[in-house]
């Protein structure tokens, strides 16, 4: 494998140059002196001589007020400051380093270090943002222990670890800045116990701003189930006396595991039946689980260095998507992480932004907190674990927690634990790591003799600086079922290593092949299936995934032919979906996933991959056609398959609850194609929960009602979080020639706010992410609107405007005159004085 880092530049940082501090830090110890433009942060650090070199501490937009050596001011000859270190010349072997820094919390829009929120402090460090507070060894292998005491004229002041007093904290688990917090404000809290399996009296805490305290029940619910689940399923009890969780407005991220003390943004925590859908308590539930869960993986043991990224997110990201798994239906849960993966991650993996698991190099680390590195991170432990076993998965894991307590760990570090506690060389595995690129298997299958046999061939795609690639070892679930759907061959897995293999078995009548079950690798699987052989996997599969997944073989295949050839929607197909609407043995959040069309997006990379150019007018045109023709095929039992769906009792956020106004949102839509929204305006007014009014809303708009965006905001205009489902609902469900003048006649609202990341996404996410059609009008307007803003918003927020930039990163799908389009775009981007975050994705998409 050759490997050239494209995009270099002096400030790229190599997993090569790894070195350890010469100089460390073991205790630090902070009064905090708040107040909006003058917070006073004074430190002492006490350093300790691990080796021959200068000490250099990391300091950026902080104004020097003191610096002291062991209680001594120190002579200017003996350090160097410059914006963004302190050098310290001759360093002793142990000594206090004292210093003062001055900073603005009130002006700091880029949402990193120390900054105000809605009148409240909160920082967030993760992943370079300490050295915004204070200087520091910036890195996650320097581990500390904190005393910090804060000082201000607020009712809450919050830190890591217990309060010893009040203000006053101190965390006993040495931790890397990353993981600290501080907040303060007027906050009030909901709050809980919990007893932990070692006998541990924990104090939970939900912070949130008063007025808001009806609304945090959910997320202590399941804080106390991820708990107890961490104890069974991983045998990991919580360390401390107090669990804090605060909720937040402005926050560039779903949330922060600091130690102790979590911040969210307040999107991921507050819920009521009438403000939050079933899709945001499913979110909230799996949030708060991740966050709890990075306690031990990422808090305990944590990163060596900021490419290790993937040993706490990938495994953590795993671990709640089991406890989502065992909270709720399984498959349900496996057909959406899958369904996220191929739209974010397989997405980012076909593109200019590719990169490995652990990437080798980067310019800004915060560009690479990405599906790549969580989602797809994710999938290699899932392969991980199938290959080794749920035993030996355990096994591992247990050496793991009890080999690395403590300590900040590598890839390697990981996977040798596996390997100790299994015996299996993992080397091979250790590939899914380092090579970037989706894998192509293919499948062809020939019956001849009484043998039935399928060869499987798998490559690995060059990517930007990747090629010539070594083959994976590929975990493949598989069974066969005959040709009336009975079970022929329970699953087995086959460790598909080499370029090519061969699956072999011997038997009398053709059998129909259910291949990647569970999907069991993150890879694009090209088998050449049947109409035939797909409907009989609709039908029978054992596998709830792969029942799902030939439902989305067949809509794809008709799809990708309605744009391509202008085919009409065939009878058998809609007479399949049709009767998986009707059949009431399957469960209906799974008959809502298998009604849904595959995305724009989604068919866009499919027709792009078979070689044409994907238009989105003529996909978004075929979706309509081919939801229209549903609706008719089904028209006559619209009517009683919703009323079936019906929820009685007052609202419950259950996952069987759920499922039935997911399934019933899905046939509402169908039905508004047919009546023109006399269906969903009733629905509108009879909604007595946000999930239904949000269903009949969308629809609304979809059909063209004007008067419905005005009464929603009459009703919920004093409600920011709902406000914002206002925003995108709007830029989404617009037919795509409208788009662009919607999502810019709400941006010159009052209540249009830049500076809030979720209202930001709410409208300039929504478009470029809800409404590809309307992003990609062919007159340029989506990608002058998008350059516009993300030069507004770089000047203020980097970090949002280099995550919302990767939207341009699927350009060299389309036409030439698109590409002319975007690339003017790119280049006019390039060519203002941009942040290191921006110029980095820019310059990666420009290639
Ligand atoms: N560690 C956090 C999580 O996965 C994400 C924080 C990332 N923040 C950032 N600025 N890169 O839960
Ligand atoms: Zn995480």
């Amino acid at each position: 494998m050759r490997d050239a880092t494209p995009a270099q530049t002096d400030e790229t940082v190599y997993l090569k140059d790894y070195a350890p501090v010469p100089v460390t830090v073991t205790h630090v110890d902070l009064h905090v002196r708040l107040d909006p433009r003058a917070t006073e942060v004074s430190a002492r650090l006490t350093c300790k001589r691990q080796g021959p070199g200068e000490m250099v501490l990391n300091g950026e937009q902080l104004e020097m007020v003191a610096l002291r050596l062991d209680g001594k001011d120190l002579p200017a000859d003996r350090y160097t400051l410059t914006d963004k270190t302190l050098t310290l010349h001759d360093a002793p072997d142990a000594f206090l380093l004292e210093t003062v820094a001055r900073i603005s919390p009130e002006t700091n829009k880029a949402l990193e270090g120390l900054y105000m929120s809605n009148g409240m402090y909160c920082t967030q460090c993760e992943a370079e943002g300490f050295r915004r507070i204070t200087w520091m060894l910036d890195r996650p292998d320097v581990m500390a222990t904190y005393d910090v005491e804060i000082e201000a004229d607020l009712p809450v002041l919050l830190s890591n670890g217990d309060e010893v007093a009040p203000g006053k904290w101190h965390d006993p688990w040495p931790k890397p800045t990353y993981l600290f917090a501080l907040v303060a404000g007027n906050l009030v809290a909901a709050s809980d116990r919990f007893t932990t399996m070692e006998g541990r009296e924990v104090a939970l805490n939900v912070w949130v701003r008063p007025g808001d305290e009806g609304r945090t029940g959910y997320a202590l619910d399941a804080l106390k189930r991820s708990m107890a689940w961490d104890e069974q399923v991983y045998g990991r009890a919580y360390d401390l006396s107090v669990f804090n969780i605060v909720a937040v407005d402005d926050f560039n991220m779903g949330a922060m595991e600091n130690k102790g003390l979590n911040v969210f943004n307040s999107k991921y925590v507050l819920a009521s039946p009438e403000t939050a859908t079933d899709t945001d308590y499913a979110l909230i539930e799996g949030i708060v689980a991740h966050e709890y869960f990075h306690n031990w993986t990422g808090n305990r043991i944590t990163c060596r260095d900021w490419f290790q990224l993937c040993l706490k997110e990938g495994l953590t990201v795993f671990r709640d998507q089991q406890f989502s798994a065992d909270m709720r239906s399984a498959a349900v849960q496996r057909i959406g992480d899958v369904l996220q993966l191929r739209a974010r991650q397989f997405r980012e993996d076909a593109g200019p932004l590719a990169h490995p698991v652990r990437p080798e190099s980067f310019v800004e680390i915060n560009n690479f907190y990405t599906a790549t590195v969580y989602e797809k991170g994710a999938e290699v432990i899932g392969m991980l674990r199938r290959l080794v076993g749920p035993d030996g998965y355990q096994a591992g894991c247990d050496l793991y927690f009890e080999r690395h307590d403590g300590q900040a760990c590598t890839i390697e570090d990981w996977l040798k634990c596996f390997e100790d506690a299994t015996g299996r060389d993992l080397s091979q595995f250790a590939l899914w790591y380092s090579q970037a690129g989706t894998p192509r298997v293919t499948v062809e299958e020939s019956w001849e003799d009484g043998v039935w046999r399928a060869t499987l061939r798998q490559v690995v795609p060059d990517t930007p600086g990747q090629t010539d690639k070594i083959p994976m070892t590929i975990p493949v679930a598989w069974g066969l079922l005959d040709a009336d759907g009975a079970e022929l061959r329970p699953t087995e897995v086959f460790e598909l290593s080499e370029a090519e293999g061969v699956i072999e078995v011997e038997t009398a009548s053709r059998p129909v092949l259910s291949v990647l079950r569970g999907f069991s690798a993150p890879v694009i699987l090209e088998h050449d299936q049947s109409d035939a052989d797909r409907l009989v996997l609709l039908a029978h599969d054992t596998d709830p995934f792969n029942r799902w997944e030939a439902g989305r073989a067949l809509a794809k295949a008709r799809l990708v032919a309605m744009v391509a050839e202008g085919t009409a929607p065939d009878a058998p197909w809609l007479e399949a979906i049709a009767k998986l609407a009707r059949d009431e043995t399957a469960d209906p959040a799974f008959r809502a996933l298998a009604l849904a069309l595959p995305s724009e997006d989604d068919l866009a990379q499919t027709l792009h991959v078979g070689g044409i150019v994907p238009d989105p007018d003529a996909i978004h045109a075929a979706r309509e056609a081919a939801g229209l023709a549903i609706a008719q095929a089904l028209a006559s039992d619209l009517g009683e398959l919703r009323r079936a769906m019906r929820v009685t009792g007052p609202y419950d956020a259950n996952a069987e609850d759920a499922g039935k106004r997911a399934l019933d949102a899905v046939l509402l839509r169908l039905a508004t194609r047919l009546d023109g929204g006399d269906a969903a305006r009733a629905a509108y007014g009879a909604a007595d929960n946000m999930t239904d009014r949000m269903a009949a809303f969308t629809c609304l708009l979809e059909a063209g009602d004007p008067s419905v965006a005005k009464a929603f905001e009459e009703d919920w205009k004093h409600d920011r979080l709902v406000m914002d489902k206002w925003f995108a609902a709007q830029v989404m469900h617009s037919a795509p020639d409208r788009a662009v003048g919607i999502a810019t006649g709400l941006t010159r609202r009052d209540d249009f706010d830049a500076a809030n990341p979720n209202r930001f996404r709410s409208v300039i996410g929504a478009l470029t992410a809800g409404n590809p059609a309307g992003f990609h009008q062919k007159d340029g307007s989506g990608y002058r609107f998008l350059a516009d803003w993300l030069l507004k918003m770089d000047a203020m927020n980097p970090q949002m405007a280099a995550r919302m930039s990767t939207a341009f990163d699927t350009w060299r799908r389309y036409d030439a005159d698109r590409q002319d389009l975007i690339r003017a775009q790119l280049d006019r981007i390039a060519g203002e004085s941009i942040s290191r975050d921006l110029a980095e994705m820019v310059g990666r998409m420009r290639g």
